[in-house]
């Protein structure tokens, strides 16, 4: 199963390859064309928020690719619940270091699983008066989403395995991955 996997220390727990590199590189270049697109008009720099620690890997490609003025904020947030399933109870964990009254924010996040971390996230900053306020994400889960969260920019849907690399990980593992895959079941049962 894993005889094509590109060789990386961390290949023998991964049983899949599900976006390879030049694939995933392909779509974040176009979501970031998208998004500038949008903003072609804006009279002041957009404000990214990166969810981290996920997002960051996403962050660092998509960011340098958009052909307009952006600025990069962070946001840590912790969401209860067990190891497999959060609980839509968030709490913020390290909040911006920026004002976004009045700003267009674009959250960058990594994965929209049931839903229910973002759709929190986007009424909470809503609360913040921002001029205008969108998600983009890397992945969604389309069977397991409980919540449905706007997402106007989505990278790729994803099947309902535990989806490491790019940012993701498991036990803080597998995050330095340059590609997408699934965990083998036994590592995580
Ligand atoms: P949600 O609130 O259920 O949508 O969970 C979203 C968060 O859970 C994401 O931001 C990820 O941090 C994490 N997550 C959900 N599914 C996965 C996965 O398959 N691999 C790694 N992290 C995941
Ligand atoms: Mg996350």
């Amino acid at each position: 199963m894993s005889s094509d996997l590109p060789a990386h220390p961390y290949g023998a727990d991964i049983g899949a390859v599900l976006i390879d590199e030049p694939t995933l590189q392909a779509r974040v270049r176009e979501l970031a064309e998208e998004v500038s697109d949008r903003y072609r008009d804006a009279e002041e720099d957009i404000v990214l928020v990166c969810i981290l620690k996920g997002a960051a890997v996403f962050l660092s490609d998509f960011s340098r690719a958009l052909t307009v003025p952006a600025q990069l904020e962070f946001m840590v947030v912790s969401s209860y619940g067990n190891a497999a399933e959060s609980s839509g109870t968030v709490t913020i964990v390290k909040d911006l270091a920026t004002d976004i009254a009045g700003r267009h924010v674009v959250v960058v996040e990594d994965i929209i699983d049931s839903g229910r971390t973002l759709a929190w996230l986007v009424d909470t900053l809503a609360e913040r008066d921002p001029a205008s306020l969108e998600v983009v994400a890397l992945l969604r889960k389309p069977d397991r989403v409980v919540v449905d969260v706007a997402c106007e920019s989505l990278g790729f849907e994803v099947p309902d395995e535990f989806i490491v690399g790019y940012g993701l990980d498991y036990a803080e593992r597998y995050r330095t991955l340059p590609w997408i895959g699934a965990l083998r079941p036994e590592v995580y049962r």
